[in-house]
């Protein structure tokens, strides 16, 4: 850990470098056979109970539907046979998104990847998508929320809303390792110094490897109700959970329990 305080292009720079890194790990893991073998029979979705029932609610059936840092598009992928009409997913490491498309070609699913930084998404995508989808570990790697937000709200057409199902922010707060016993904090909720990490990204293995380093920001749960308001949503859902979509499968089922995840769904206004 450092508290060198790096720009945010540093910052962007880094994290590509170490999620492009991170693939081969990735790939060589059982949990990627399995989705190549999953995808592979017609219909299949990974999509948990509680994103497939908002999403159904909100409605999928001819949607085009964007994924924000879409990784190997696993959940893209699910959205696209549970109904979307078009599905495209956005992502900087083209290392994962080479997995998207094995992932893709494995169900003869149509998708869209694109290789580019989340705030530099071509205007060829302005106001293109009914649905942007945001899952699971994705706001800490970005040092600009509201350029986030702002790209999101972009992407969408008028009325087209924001899905994000993601860890709760107060999980920064605690190591994402099982030390036994029950959770104690060692990081303060209001960090705001960039977190370096050099020990990977194999968070499927769950194994350090002599990494690339990359940078993680605490975004409070107010920096992100908040950067959805300021950019222009209106929120229509905003639920936490106790379960984990992660990595914190040791922190479900304690007695004090702990938020772990949540959904907050914001429309485009205006
Ligand atoms: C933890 S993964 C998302 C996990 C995915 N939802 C899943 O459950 O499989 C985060 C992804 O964000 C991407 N990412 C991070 N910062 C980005 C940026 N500035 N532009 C584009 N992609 C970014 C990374 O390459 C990585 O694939």
């Amino acid at each position: 850990m450092s508290l060198t305080r790096p720009t945010k292009d540093e910052i962007v720079a880094a994290n590509r470098a170490s999620w492009n890194e991170a693939a081969d790990h990735h790939r060589a893991h059982d949990q990627y056979k399995r989705l190549l073998e999953c995808f592979a029979r017609p219909g299949f979705s990974m999509l948990d109970e509680v994103m497939a029932t908002r999403l159904q609610a909100i409605g999928l059936d001819g949607k085009a539907v964007a994924q924000l840092c879409c990784n190997n598009a696993r959940e893209l992928l699910s959205i696209k046979n549970l109904g979307a009409a078009r599905v495209t997913g956005f992502d900087f490491a083209e290392e994962f998104l080479a997995q998207g498309r094995e992932l893709a070609a494995a169900g003869g699913i149509e998708a869209e990847f694109v290789q580019t930084d989340i705030n530099a998404i071509p205007a060829d995508y302005d106001g293109q998508f009914d649905l942007a989808v945001v899952t699971i570990g994705v706001f800490g790697w970005q040092p600009d929320l509201a350029a986030f937000f702002s790209t999101a709200r972009r992407v969408l057409k008028p009325g087209g809303r924001l899905f994000i199902y993601e860890d709760h922010p107060i999980l920064n707060m605690y190591d994402d390792r099982d030390t036994g016993g029950p959770p104690q904090p060692d990081e303060s909720y209001f960090r705001s110094e960039p977190y370096r990490s050099d020990n990977g990204l194999d968070y499927w293995a769950k194994q350090d490897y002599a990494a690339k380093p990359n940078y993680w920001i605490f975004h409070k749960m107010s920096d992100v109700i908040m950067g959805l308001v300021r950019a222009g949503f209106a929120i229509e859902d905003f639920e936490e959970f106790p379960h984990n979509i992660g990595t914190r499968e040791h922190m479900e089922n304690q007695p004090q329990q702990l938020p772990l995840s949540y959904v907050l769904v914001g429309r485009k206004a205006g």
